[in-house]
């Protein structure tokens, strides 16, 4: 019988995180569940808990481990309790150790994917020239990845947006941010054996296939 499996999306802003688990997720039918969207679906409908992270996402900061840990917790129980098999992607979560260590006790993480990417200049202009999707999170650029029709979301037809946090002096905290946390998170899964490192500056197709043997094999 074929279980669930869990991996983890760890990288800077900008890396391409989505993107990947997006291709992967059409490729191979994976669950993706990303925080930042979970975030921005919660500050979009004004919950209490979009009220709580507006503010922080806004300057680039961290939502705290209490709260981030509970949300994700919450998906998981809501995608244990439908039951389907096969690959569910986290992508940005863990982002600090604590993080990474409260998921520890309630998944098995067997592939934790980091996205580097050497030129910082990569993030400023694919976060300079991301659109998004309001009402289903698709991401798109400009030029790398640009919709059919100018400035409208393919799938849905909503009108495209960017997004408040790609403003350039938030995306210099975001990076500080990272910075400041990433290192012990890695660290964190390079010690279990799960961690592979791509460089992200490749376009989507290639990563795609440099992770075939981790998805691919159990799909
Ligand atoms: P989140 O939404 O997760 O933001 P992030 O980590 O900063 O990552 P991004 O979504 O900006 O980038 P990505 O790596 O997914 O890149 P993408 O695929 O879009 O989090 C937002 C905020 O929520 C955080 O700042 C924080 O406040 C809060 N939060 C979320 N999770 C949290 C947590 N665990 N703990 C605490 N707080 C949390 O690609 C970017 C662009 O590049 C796109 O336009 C895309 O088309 C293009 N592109 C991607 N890949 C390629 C490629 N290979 N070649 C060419 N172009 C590409």
């Amino acid at each position: 019988m074929v279980k669930q499996s869990f991996a983890v999306f760890l990288g800077p802003p900008g890396a391409g995180k989505g993107t990947l688990a997006a291709a992967l997720v059409k490729k191979y039918g994976c669950l993706h569940v990303a925080t930042g969207d979970v975030f921005r679906r919660h500050v979009r409908d004004k919950t209490p808990l979009g009220e709580r992270v507006a503010s922080l996402m806004r300057a680039g900061e961290y939502v705290p481990d209490a709260l981030t840990n509970a949300v994700v917790k919450e998906e998981l129980d809501a995608i244990r309790a439908r039951g389907p098999r096969g690959w569910v992607l986290l992508d940005g979560y863990p982002r600090t150790e604590d993080q990474a260590r409260y998921l520890d006790t309630l998944v098995s993480v067997e592939a934790a994917i980091l996205l580097t990417v050497p030129d910082p200049e990569t993030i400023v202009a694919r976060l300079a020239g991301r659109r998004v999707c309001p009402t289903c999170a698709a991401v798109y650029h400009v030029s790398a990845k640009p919709p059919r029709r100018p400035d409208a979301c393919d799938a849905d037809g909503s009108p495209l947006a960017t997004r408040k946090d790609d403003a350039p002096e938030v995306v210099r905290a975001r990076l500080e941010t990272y910075a400041q946390t990433a290192a012990p998170v890695s660290s964190f899964y390079e010690k279990k054996g799960v961690l592979l490192r791509l460089d992200a500056s490749a376009p989507t197709q290639d990563l795609v296939a440099r992770v075939e043997p981790v998805f691919g094999a159990k799909a």
